[in-house]
């Protein structure tokens, strides 16, 4: 059973501090090893979304939440709208009920609103099968080049191979462009 969450889509700018600070609780919960960053109200991992999906239970904690943020990516040369998802997270207690499809279902109906062409996101680790279940397609072989997350600041690029993956709203899936993956900047 699923308890009463109550879910809101929120523009970066009204947000409180201590919205901020229930956010950044949830995702040094969901991951843990990342607990030292999400301290206080740092409620980020590289780039600030300017859109949140969030999930509150009844007095307020932040039990589900979604960062996106559109931005212009280039692949194979070609510049392309995304919008860039991330910060995905249910909280452990409730992981595995079914609450993060519910999450991912209204974090594709924002990204419809935004009419970008795709959504966009780098799956980390083992996130593949779940996000492939939610209707994402992982680009085959693609290589992604992006500003790392480092604790000083520094925007070190960083190339993966395999993870990334787009969901096509506005275009198909088909048009977008062969070659490898320049993000330009930190990811959500
Ligand atoms: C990833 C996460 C958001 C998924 O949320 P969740 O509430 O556990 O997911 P749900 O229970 O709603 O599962 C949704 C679907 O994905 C499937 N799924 C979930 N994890 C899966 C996995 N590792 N492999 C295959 N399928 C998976 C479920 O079977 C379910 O399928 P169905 O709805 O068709 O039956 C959540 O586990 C989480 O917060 N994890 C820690 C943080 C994290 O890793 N975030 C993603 C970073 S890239």
């Amino acid at each position: 059973m699923t308890e009463d969450i109550r879910w809101e889509v929120v523009e970066e700018s009204t947000l409180s501090l201590p919205d901020h600070e229930a956010i950044a609780a949830l995702l040094g919960q969901a991951f843990p090893d990342w607990s030292h960053w999400y301290v206080g109200g740092r409620d980020y991992a590289g780039m600030q979304p300017e859109r949140r999906v969030i999930g509150r239970s009844e007095d307020g904690v932040v039990l589900a939440h979604v960062g996106i943020r559109r931005m212009f990516i280039t692949v194979g040369g070609e510049d392309v709208l995304v919008g860039d998802t991330g910060i995905v997270a249910v909280s452990p207690r409730l992981q595995g009920t079914g609450v993060g499809r519910e999450l991912m279902t209204r974090t594709h109906a924002v990204l419809e609103g935004l009419r970008v062409p795709y959504g966009f996101l780098g799956a980390g680790e083992n996130r593949i099968p779940f996000y492939a279940r939610m209707g994402w397609h992982e680009i085959d072989g693609a290589v992604g080049t992006f500003s790392a997350f480092t604790a000083d600041g520094a925007g070190i690029s960083e190339t993966e191979q395999g993870g990334w993956m787009v969901l096509p709203v506005a275009e198909r899936l088909e048009d977008w462009p062969a070659g490898p993956i320049w993000l330009n900047g930190q990811q959500v």
